[in-house]
């Protein structure tokens, strides 16, 4: 894994099996550059007595380490496991508990100064509701004992980078926020943290999208962020009897593709490594911690690569970074592009124009698009509802999806790469048919839109005698839109017709598409209750696929949004601040660029310019990098006299205000 990885790949790792398995060590060595002691560095092993400490066990992973180039990161100071009987049989006023802590955290650092790349200086100290949990350190010294630890650390070795470890940011919202202000804090005040490492102890039921709201949460801290416990437990529920099966090595094996994918997209300086927690199913510590079968390692227990080792390898090596967890829906407006643009009419080759199974010319995007690790400022439109990217023409011009007829040319499983394809069917031309693309917007932001109007379902009995949609490209964060038009029903029976909805980067599981039931409203949020939702890779035959009727018409401005897993860590700009008097009372009103993922805005008041209060806390609109305007009305101070300051307080700026009502 570590040959291929673009950051460093690591595993925690056993030491007295480090030394009594010479599998453990071949795999150990060839799979991994980052190791983390799994236990040997915690307290109660390496600090025993008060003035005993215990390195063997230690020094030995390092040694290890050193001859196979590995880093080595350290795990962990300060915790409320693993503490030692002298520790909490301890009696003393609180200097000396903080004696004991900084002896503890400068001896151990200081032993390994030089060695060890980083630290997990303090390890789990929220609960997960956000409260600080109420350890033996907390109890003793109180809840400014965290920064405290960071101090002593890098006194002790400043080279070496440190980290806050936790669990849990994945499920808790309130946990993954107070670990937020806690890093901010210690960035405001100059607290030396250099990292966060997220456990990410998941399962299969853990959600792609809340972890990736996880990683980008803690991307946006601007720290390095270290996935630093990995594993994916399927057996959560803790089943006796429960048997490793395919449907469940599959469900792995897709969850660590994501994670590793999802992972690769935080700005390159900011990943610090994946670690998974041990190297294989029988070391795991899942299976004696909560006493039951489980196989949460991409390693089996005779040290074999699992499904989940290839899907890593996949994903530290694909380009493809779009995903079903952040395709959207949404409802826009379908503007017609009129006579805009260029009709696109050369090269068609059906008799007499029409339009049937056809390919056009090469058109011209008009800016640099990137998609699936290629620059495309070219593509190729297919009329059965398709484009390729890229100057080069599908392999075959009558690509259409049903399986239903029997037909298994799929976009999704044709050899060709690249594909848009906001409806695949056998579509064909009427007199009025017109195929059209136009760029529009300045460099940075441009946008091309590729349009199919008053094209016809060719399929007998035919089920839309008129359907209208457009391919939106976003120069700005490679977004691509489907956004439907009018489309009218044919007078046939209502009949189920299959189609192919998404996009596909190199192969069929390089592919989001949209599964929906024929009589499932084209515009219902997504959910599989409610029979309509993105999937990653092919449509099965036995379903999901995505099914309509004439009975059932998108509706106009329909929208279907595919976003990158790419993570805007920009700061929030503040364009524009100011406030007026109204009627209404004081409005004041603010302009912000680049805002994705930031903090809801503070409106602060105050009448003698120190002493501020927050009157209001707005949204933020999160609209990923869009220019947004808000405003917020003062209604009290209105009423008031003199000066009145007004404060903006967000993560990444404040501004202020003076205001003098008369
Ligand atoms: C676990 C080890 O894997 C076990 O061998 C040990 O008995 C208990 O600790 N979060 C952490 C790790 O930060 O230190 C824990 O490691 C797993 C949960």
């Amino acid at each position: 894994m570590q040959s291929v990885a673009p950051f460093p790949f690591g595993a925690s790792i056993n030491v007295p099996l480090l030394k009594s398995n010479p599998t453990y060590r071949v795999v150990v060595a060839r799979e991994y550059n980052s190791l983390t002691p799994e236990n040997v560095m915690k307290m109660s092993p390496i600090h025993p007595a008060i003035n005993t400490y215990s390195w063997t066990n230690a020094d030995t992973l390092v040694n290890f380490a050193q001859q196979n180039n590995q880093r080595v990161h350290g795990h962990t100071l300060v915790w409320h496991q693993s503490l030692p009987g002298w520790l909490t049989n301890f009696v003393g006023d609180s200097a000396a508990w903080e004696n004991v802590l900084k002896t503890h955290i400068q001896t151990v650092v200081s032993h390994f100064a030089g060695k060890l790349a980083s630290w997990d200086v303090v390890n789990e100290a929220f609960n997960d509701n956000g409260t600080l949990r109420s350890s033996i350190w907390l109890q003793h010294l109180g809840p400014d004992y965290i920064a405290r630890c960071f101090q002593y650390a890098h006194e002790a070795d400043p080279a070496a980078l440190l980290f806050y470890n936790d669990y849990g940011h994945e499920y808790s919202t309130a946990k993954l926020n107070a670990i937020d202000s806690l890093i901010r804090s210690f960035l405001q005040n100059g607290v030396p943290v250099n990292g966060v490492g997220l456990q990410m102890h998941i399962n299969k039921n853990t959600s792609n999208s809340s972890i990736a709201n996880a990683i980008k949460v803690m991307a946006q801290t601007g720290l390095k962020v270290h996935m630093s416990e990995l594993d994916i437990a399927l057996n959560p529920e803790g089943n006796q009897s429960l048997t490793f099966t395919p449907a469940l090595s599959q469900l792995q094996a897709d969850k660590y593709n994501f994670i590793v994918r999802a992972y690769k997209n935080i700005p390159a300086a900011q990943q610090y490594g994946i670690t998974t927690w041990n190297v294989s199913d029988a070391d795991t510590w899942i299976t004696t911690n909560y006493s039951r079968p489980d196989w949460p390692l991409p390693f089996d227990s005779v040290y074999q690569k699992k499904q989940a080792y290839y899907a890593i390898i996949e994903g530290l090596t694909s380009k493809w970074n779009y995903d079903a967890a952040t395709a959207q829906s949404t409802s826009g407006t379908y503007t017609d592009l009129g006579n805009n643009g260029t009709a696109i009419t050369a090269n068609f080759t059906g008799a007499a124009m029409t339009f049937d199974n056809d390919n056009s010319s090469i058109q011209n995007i008009g800016f640099n698009f990137n998609y699936n690790g290629s620059t495309y400022n070219q593509f190729v439109l297919n009329t059965n509802g398709f484009i390729k990217l890229g100057a080069t023409a599908p392999s075959s011009a009558s690509i259409f999806y049903p399986t239903y007829n029997g037909n298994t040319n799929s976009v999704i499983t044709a050899p060709d790469v690249d594909l848009l394809y906001p409806y695949n069917h056998d579509l064909t031309g009427t007199a009025t048919t017109e195929y059209r693309v136009y760029t529009s917007g300045s460099p940075g932001a441009r946008v091309c839109t590729i349009q199919y109007r008053n094209v016809a379902d060719k399929l007998a009995p035919e089920q839309y005698s008129n359907m209208n949609f457009q391919v939106k490209l976003y120069e700005a964060g490679n977004t691509i839109e489907f956004v439907y038009g009018s489309w009218a029903p044919t007078a046939n029976t209502s009949t189920l017709i299959t189609a192919a909805l998404g996009i596909k980067g190199s192969y069929a599981n390089n592919s989001v598409n949209l599964s929906k039931g024929s009589s499932n409203s084209w515009s219902a949020s997504l959910s599989t209750a409610n029979g309509i939702y993105f999937i990653n890779g092919d449509y099965s035959a036995a379903g999901p696929q995505f099914n309509t009727r004439n009975s059932v018409l998108p509706e106009v401005g329909r929208t279907y949004r595919f976003t990158t897993l790419a993570i805007n860590t920009l700061p929030v700009t503040l364009l524009d601040f100011y406030a007026i008097n109204k009627k209404t009372g004081i409005v004041i009103t603010w302009l912000t660029a680049n805002e994705a993922g930031s903090k809801n805005f503070e409106i602060q008041r105050s009448l003698n310019g120190t002493d501020f209060t927050t009157i209001s806390t707005i949204t933020a609109k999160d609209n990923s990098q869009a220019t947004n305007n808000y405003s917020f009305i003062d209604e009290n101070a209105a009423a008031r006299k003199g000066t009145i300051y007004y404060r903006l307080k967000q993560n990444d700026m404040d501004a202020e205000v003076n205001f003098r009502v008369l």
